[in-house]
């Protein structure tokens, strides 16, 4: 029986546990969304996790969905994830770059030289966001035309290499919780009748050549995908969710990427997981669906084979030495949510350890 304390082989290397923190947007970087230095000191504070996998960062300027989230599209960007990487690798820790486009989920304030957000189709999603300037109703977004489809792939692709200078061990790209390549697989914001929309095969085509693009820029090995079926965040409709992601993960699988990465929708979910779990070979990181945040009592799903890696989100937010606490079940800080989302050290790097 295989425990997640045991060492497990990810992108060519030997991870010390089965233990991930999982990717949360945190809104503290500083102007030109560069990661500081209070980012790799949060990051180096959980380096006993066997795979780190970095917030959401927008791999271009209108990939951005929210204030003080970082980037990865241009040189001084790069500089700065350095010190986060060198820092981390020195602690003995491995982090991937989560790529995270947000597509329609966003707003023009945020957004430079009248750029508005863009998405596969001009659907709005219901619903608000926090802009830095309040509440705001989401827009319509502008409909990528074909070769602004291929630009976003293509931007993918810019920014893995980014990554990959910047010294990440790997790029996770976000294909979860109602963002760009999720907004192209859900049927409720993909009305597009070119090959980009409309019959399965054509709705994960975003998502299938993005992972191709990323995997030829910087190697499968280093290439993973997050995915959430069924997830209605961020006012996703996708009512038959289980077709299209066993159709993408049979168009990946051969690839010989460093992950999956499934992010559990709700109790019932579990077939499903089970079922695309057995479909691809390489390992396969599970953040399960709990009542609450997830804790040791997911353990028992690395023993029971259902996952290689766990991903903790919110009790690892808190909790910086949390693969000693799972060891012992406990006890752990509480998240505070007032301080999930930009702000200063409080919250974020002022978590005691045990
Ligand atoms: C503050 C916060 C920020 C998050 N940001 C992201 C993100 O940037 N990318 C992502 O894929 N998921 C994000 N998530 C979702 C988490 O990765 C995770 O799926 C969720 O917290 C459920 O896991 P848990 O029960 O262990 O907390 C975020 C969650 C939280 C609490």
């Amino acid at each position: 029986m295989t425990s997640a304390f045991e060492p497990v082989h990810v992108a060519g290397a030997t991870l010390s546990n089965r233990i991930a923190l999982a990717p949360m947007t945190r809104s503290r970087a500083g102007a030109g969304g560069i990661a500081t230095g209070l980012v790799a000191e949060y990051y180096t504070q959980r380096a006993s996790a066997g795979l780190i996998i970095s917030e959401g960062i927008q791999p271009s300027v209108v990939g951005q969905g929210y204030p003080f989230t970082p980037g990865l599209h241009n040189a001084e960007q790069v500089a700065a994830w350095r010190e986060v990487t060198d820092s981390v690798h020195a602690a003995g820790g491995r982090i991937f770059a989560q790529l995270m486009h947000s597509g329609r989920i966003g707003h023009p304030t945020l957004l430079p030289d009248g750029l508005v957000p863009v998405a596969p189709s001009a659907v709005a999603a219901q619903g608000q966001l926090f802009t830095g300037d309040g509440m705001k109703d989401f827009v319509t977004p502008h409909e990528l035309t074909g070769a602004e489809v291929r630009e976003a792939i293509a931007d993918f692709a810019e920014a893995a290499r980014n990554a990959v200078e910047a010294g990440f061990d790997g790029v996770e790209l976000h294909g979860a919780n109602g963002y760009l390549i999720h907004q192209f697989l859900a049927p409720g914001s993909n009305l597009r009748t070119d090959e980009w929309g409309g019959p399965v095969e054509n709705r994960i085509r975003f998502a299938v050549e993005a992972v191709e693009a990323v995997a030829a820029a910087i190697g499968a090995e280093r290439t993973a995908l997050r995915v959430s079926p069924g997830n209605p965040y961020n006012d996703i409709s996708e009512p038959d969710p289980q077709a299209a992601y066993e159709a993408l993960v049979k168009e990946i699988d051969g690839l010989g990427l460093a992950y999956l990465h499934v992010l559990e929708y709700g109790p019932e979910a579990r077939e499903a997981t089970l079922a695309l779990r057995k479909q691809f070979s390489g390992p396969f990181v599970l953040n399960p669906a709990t009542e609450g945040p997830t804790d040791h009592r997911a353990l028992s799903l690395i023993e029971d084979g259902v996952a290689d890696l766990l991903a903790f989100g919110a009790l690892f937010l808190a909790n910086p030495d949390l693969p000693e606490r799972l060891r012992t079940a406990g006890p752990y800080n509480t998240p505070d949510p007032t301080t999930f989302f930009g702000g200063d050290a409080r919250g974020y790097t002022d978590y005691p350890t045990r």
